[in-house]
């Protein structure tokens, strides 16, 4: 089965947050597998440059030891490459010998770059096979509500993967916004006015626009 995109991406622009995650099927360790199969559940989509690269061993070695936490998010992971389902294989059974931890979530084969390409993980003319380090935070509906990208000479932090959905789950539960820095259980922020009765009303020069929820601004 070869990897495929749906609808077609010529030209491979990359994509943007808001915009639907194309569907795709795949081969992956865990057998055939189709992005739109995650609807109704959040999906981190990553990309890594190669299997049985440092950088890489060490951030798969951190994902599925925290696999239970964003299972408890009711957040699937699943990885992609360029590498073919039998490194894969080699590369996850190292793991387990070496390290003692079984890696559970898919890792899919992108041999052809098809899939790398319609999300943007290399660019359009870029004869590198390697991807870069992107990562998609995908919602229940499909749709792309935050992305990182990084380089491969720097590992991800699974630590702010977390916090990141956290920040996506608790605003699309409350409504509000995430501040810098927020975590599990502080408060959001409201968003300013866009009244200018209440800017001039407000108690203070920034409570109409940098105010907490449930705070008053009077
Ligand atoms: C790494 O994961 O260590 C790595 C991958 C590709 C290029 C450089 C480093």
């Amino acid at each position: 089965m070869n990897a495929s995109i749906d609808p077609p991406h010529p030209q491979a622009a990359g994509l943007r947050i808001g915009d639907t995650a194309p569907n795709f099927e795949a081969r992956s360790t865990v057998g055939p597998v189709r992005l739109s199969d995650f609807r109704g559940n959040w999906l981190i989509l990553f990309s890594h440059p190669a299997d049985f690269t440092p950088v890489c061993t060490t951030e798969f070695i951190e994902l599925a030891k925290a696999a239970s936490e964003f299972d408890m998010r009711d957040c699937a992971l699943m990885a992609l490459s360029v590498d073919s389902l039998f490194a894969h294989f080699a590369w996850l059974r190292m793991i387990r010998d070496r390290f003692d931890i079984e890696v559970r979530f898919p890792i899919v084969e992108d041999p052809t770059l098809v899939i790398g390409r319609a999300f943007g993980m290399v660019a359009p003319g870029d004869n590198d096979s390697a991807t870069v380090r992107s990562t998609y935070f995908i919602d229940p509906s499909g749709t792309i509500r935050a992305m990182t990208c990084y380089p491969a000479n720097v590992g991800r932090s699974t630590s702010e993967m977390l916090r990141t959905l956290d920040a996506l789950q608790a605003i699309d539960a409350d409504g509000g916004l995430a501040p810098a820095n927020w975590g599990p259980g502080e408060k959001l922020l409201r968003a300013p006015t866009v009244d200018l009765d209440e800017v001039y009303s407000a108690k203070d020069e920034t409570s109409w626009f940098l105010r907490e929820k449930g705070a008053k601004t009077k």
